[in-house]
């Protein structure tokens, strides 16, 4: 009976069809409408936006509740939709979010999925970007960015194979674009980009020069390959005005009965095409796209459909009487198919879409650094991802921990959402992204235990220390005796400078994994810290040392003991001192700091036998207050940074300073303001000086907004207007004050936040001998305002909304009063030959971090019992790779195999050594297996890199300097014994393994 009823709603399909042949199921390209070449062709663009969380949580857009808030269910958009496609073949329909998808295609039964995989097969429901979530560009790390779309795109290939495989970005409200992310996008093996948010000026600049189409050229380093056809969206993504048929729009339906009086069609239909010769006369083929669709549009499809089938009718009827307008349904693909047909030659692009603005006082600069909290979260979601999927996969069990791994594959992708890790969701759904990832991660963390306890013969049991942010930690506060485990995700061995919270200044005794007794030091947590609101831990000290030489991707274990039999006051290790004036004040003098002047905090640094003063200074912006009703009354909320003059010092003039010197670290404690304070700390041996800031809670009582910034300032440093800032935590692109290279930048009144740049890991300034670079442990806005000076927005606190949509003000409290945030910057210094590798390194040492595991022991153990029970020290790679190598990715794939990412972490031209071409040899790389085989994929792994043909375009400029071309190979297969990658690649390949050595 149901296979009955399934083939008759099968062939009903196909006979509907009018132009299709009945045999013939067709996707992408081929499935397109066809377009009539002496016809201006107007491509309708039905899709609905539906963010992934933003003014309701995840579950109540899919659900439909809380509707008070906004009208939006997604389940039953797709329903309607599935419905509206049904009914006739010529309708097409584009579907981007995964998350959203896959909550209803699980609940759907046998017989809508075979609806669904018809609609897919025939090319009428288009998968469209593909990835969990439509992803932020500004904040988003690479590494999370790829992850998402490796998940999504596996959900739709297992599901629908090759039709459902989406070849396009649409990436319509992220507010700004990156050259990263384009240059994923080719990596992806898609052929355009479609999006929305533009600066306005760029925006009409390219109108009026028909250049609004456009081959980005995304990747420096990956040359022509990295190529990207861009377009920018002519009415960002909605319906033409009076032409939103959707049940949440007041436009009339269309009605072509000629006999009522409501008859509009011809109205309707005349005023369209008025429209549509406007719009074509801004781009540069016979084609244009109408987006027709909105957020959260189509709950009702059916009424959508009918109107658009009637005034495509209408227009394509006038054809007869010598209209040479032919209106089709169509997808981004498909208009973009016509469009390469076309064999135009376009205009390049090589800076990026950032920052955004949306009108003349409006910088879309304010959600880099919205939320801070937020944004730290999301970054140790990933890294607690990357390690328990490594585990997963060095356990040679993998899969059988998908279960429990998925919930945080699927928590980092919604965290991507451009309303998540942007922190311009309402607040009630910010507690949600939090639960979401709190819950998965305690999954992971779960899995992760799990698998070390597999090292032991005892049952040790792994905790987690999620507090360390605020210097809490149960286990090693209350235990006499611990053992600490510190995995390292990287692909080299790691030194980390371990901080323990512990109760008071007792002595503790730590052992190395071969029972070596470590140096110690104790250092008294800053008062600040400890009046952080809400923070319960009994830790008033940190125990420090330095754990070298973490194996890669592996573990050293610390085995800690409380000494009883110390002298609780003499043997503290570290005594505040006073400054001395002929040495460093901190560090030692080949990278040190001394201090000239607390009170103003004038520093000198000393870095390998240079003087170099530094100025560090913490100010605050005050808010613009508005109603919004004009731009010029835009106030600054969760998206806008709109600041109202210029900074004002927080620091009181006394600042009160301490000093702790020890063998392992030597820091100042600054108290700059009853809410703002920070530690400058130098570890022995390391390369880089860090500056931990403490701010909150910003003061409300004036009403008046409060936007925290860091200042580090070089006097007379000369980097002449331009400084560097990173694209997604990868290459560096070039920031001029007041200037953009592809659009003129006509009068940049906001002249702050007009130069306000997304930093998601790190901002440097050279004067061409040396470079300065700040980095820190989350995205930030930041800027260089004037020559010698980088600034990073660090909090923000604000009173009003800035009207797009929030409806509230972005005032975050917690424990009822301002919220308290605490984080990290790293500042290097140094000769241009040597300092690229010190920042490369150091950033991909603060994204993937060691992750602390703790296991207390009960009774007292000896060291040498504990090396029977415990493997203290245990390695997954025989060799660690090369430094400028980072295995990106190492997870469970399907069927028993694994997939495997490696990424080149440098630019060509940064480092005599670390910037050439690697070859590698991966066969024998792992512990415990052997790689068999190894295939190669696009960067999604949704499909083989030799199937992968991307379409070519014509470029207005011949492209001399591109002499970094990689070689796109036939070849799936790759020898695992050489496998070559070049600055920047990133290489993904699906692996067989076969067990080499068994684990317990
Ligand atoms: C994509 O799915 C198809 C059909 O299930 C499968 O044959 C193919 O191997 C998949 N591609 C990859 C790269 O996994
Ligand atoms: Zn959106």
């Amino acid at each position: 009976m149901k296979i009955f009823i399934l083939l008759t709603l099968i062939s009903s399909n196909v006979l509907a069809g009018p132009c299709r042949n009945t045999n013939a199921k067709k996707c992408g390209y081929e499935s397109c409408h066809p377009v009539k070449i002496d016809y201006l062709n107007v491509h309708f663009v039905p899709h609905s936006h539906d963010d992934v969380g933003w003014l309701k949580t995840v579950d109540q857009y899919y659900y439909g509740t809380n509707n008070s808030i906004q009208a939006a269910s997604v389940q039953f958009i797709l329903d309607s939709v599935v419905e509206a496609l049904s009914k006739d073949s010529n309708r097409r329909f584009i579907y981007v979010e995964t998350a959203f998808f896959w909550k209803w295609w699980e609940k759907q039964n046998e017989n809508i999925k075979m609806q669904v995989r018809y609609l897919v097969s025939s090319g009428q429901l288009e998968f469209i970007g593909g990835a969990w979530s439509m992803n932020d560009e500004a904040n988003a790390n690479y590494i999370s960015i790829i992850d998402q779309f490796t998940w999504g795109l596996r959900k739709l290939n297992d599901t629908f194979g090759a039709c459902g495989r989406p070849h396009i970005g649409w990436q319509i409200d992220p507010f700004g674009h990156t050259k990263q992310m384009a240059s994923l996008f080719t990596q992806l093996g898609f052929d355009g980009l479609f999006f929305g948010r533009l600066d306005v000026e760029e925006k009409s600049q390219r109108l009026k020069n028909k250049t609004a189409e456009m081959i980005w050229k995304s990747s420096p380093n990956l040359g022509q390959s990295a190529d990207l056809f861009t377009h920018a969206l002519y009415n960002r993504y909605s319906s033409p005005n009076g032409y939103c048929f959707d049940v949440l729009c007041e436009s009339d339906p269309i009605i072509d009965d000629k006999e009522s009086p409501e008859y509009n069609v011809k109205q309707k239909g005349e005023t369209l095409i008025d429209y549509i010769h406007k719009q074509s006369l801004q781009y540069k083929t016979n084609n244009i796209i109408l987006t027709m669709g909105d957020d959260f549009h189509y709950t009702a499809a059916g009424i959508n459909f009918h109107s658009m089938d009637k005034i495509i009718n209408y227009i394509n009827s006038k054809q007869s009487s010598g209209s040479k307008i032919n209106a089709i349904y169509s997808t981004p693909s498909c208009y973009l198919k016509a469009v390469n047909d076309r064999n135009e030659t376009f205009t390049t692009k090589s800076d990026d879409f950032l920052p955004y603005k949306s009108d003349k006082h409006t910088y879309w600069t304010g959600y880099f650094t919205s939320r801070p909290t937020q944004k730290y979260f999301e970054r140790k979601g990933n890294n607690i991802l990357q390690v328990c999927k490594q585990l997963a996969v060095t356990s040679l069990e993998g899969h059988k921990y998908e279960p429990k791994i998925n919930p945080l594959r699927e928590a980092m992708g919604v965290m991507q959402h451009h309303d998540a890790i942007t922190g311009t969701a309402k607040q009630h759904v910010a507690n949600d992204y939090a639960r979401i990832l709190s819950e998965a991660i305690t999954e992971c963390e779960d899995v992760s235990s799990m698998l070390l306890q597999r090292y032991d013969s005892s049952s040790t049991k792994y905790e987690t220390c999620n507090l360390l942010n605020i210097s809490a930690c149960t286990i090693s506060e209350q235990s006499e005796q611990f053992i600490l485990t510190l995995y390292n995700p990287l692909s080299r061995p790691i030194t980390e400078f371990v901080r323990l919270p512990i109760m008071d200044n007792n002595k503790y005794i730590v052992l190395d994994p071969q029972g070596k007794n470590i140096i110690t030091q104790i250092v008294p947590i800053p008062q600040s810290v400890l009046n952080i609101p809400g923070r319960e831990s009994l830790a008033t000290s940190e125990l420090v040392f330095e754990a070298n030489d973490l194996p890669p991707l592996g573990y050293k274990s610390y085995h800690i003991n409380k000494d009883r039999n110390s002298n609780k006051k003499r043997r503290t290790h570290t005594t505040p001192t006073q400054p001395q004036i002929d040495s460093v004040d901190l560090g030692d003098t080949r990278f040190g700091l001394k201090i000239n002047n607390i009170d103003s905090r004038q520093f000198t640094m000393h870095i390998s036998g240079l003087e170099v003063p530094l100025q560090h200074e913490f100010f605050y912006y005050k808010s613009m207050n508005g109603d919004n009703k004009k731009d010029y009354k835009r106030a600054s909320g969760a998206y806008i940074f709109r600041p109202n003059g210029t900074a004002v010092p927080i620091c009181d003039h006394h600042n009160e300073s301490k000093i702790f010197k020890g063998p392992v670290v030597q820091e100042i404690h600054i108290i700059c303001s009853n809410w703002t304070s920070q530690v400058i700390r130098k570890y022995k041996g390391d390369d880089h000086l860090e500056f931990e800031w403490l701010v909150g809670p910003i003061p409300d009582e004036d009403n008046i907004g409060k936007e925290v910034i860091s200042r580090f300032k070089i006097p007379s440093y000369k980097n002449d207007k331009t400084f560097y800032t990173d694209s997604n935590g990868r290459e560096f692109i070039k920031r001029v004050l007041n200037y953009r290279s592809s659009f003129d930048l006509k009068e940049n009144v906001e002249n702050i936040s007009g130069n306000y740049y997304p930093i998601t890991s790190q901002i440097m300034l050279t004067d061409g001998k040396t470079q300065f670079a700040i980095l820190n442990d989350r995205a930030q806005g930041g800027s260089s305002l004037d020559d010698g000076e980088i600034e990073l927005m660090v909090h923000r606190r604000m009173f009003l909304d800035d009207a797009f949509g929030v409806g509230e003000a972005l005032n975050e409290t917690s424990y009822g009063t301002g919220l308290v945030v605490r984080g990290q910057h790293y500042l290097t210094f140094g000769t241009i030959d040597k300092q690229f590798s010190v920042q490369r390194l150091l950033a991909q040492r603060k994204l993937l971090r060691p992750q602390y595991f703790l296991s207390k022991k009960d009774s007292v153990v000896k060291q040498n019992e504990l090396l029977k029970e415990i493997t203290m020290q245990y390695s997954s790679m025989r060799n660690s790779l090369p430094k400028n190598v980072q295995l990106l990715t190492l997870e469970p794939w399907k069927e028993n195999t694994i997939l495997l990412r490696l990424e080149h972490i440098f630019e060509y031209n940064e480092d005599k050594n670390l910037s050439k071409p690697v070859t590698l040899n991966l066969e024998d790389l792992f512990t415990n297996f052997r790689i068999t085989s190894l295939h190669e994929t696009t960067l999604g792994a949704n499909q083989w890199l030799s199937e992968n043909s991307r379409l070519s375009w014509k470029t207005d400029d011949e492209d001399t300097l591109n002499s970094h071309n990689i070689e796109n190979t036939d070849q799936v297969s790759v020898n695992p014994k050489q496998v070559a990658l070049t600055p920047m690649q990133i290489r993904t390949f699906v692996a067989e393994i076969k067990t080499t050595q068994s684990v317990k």
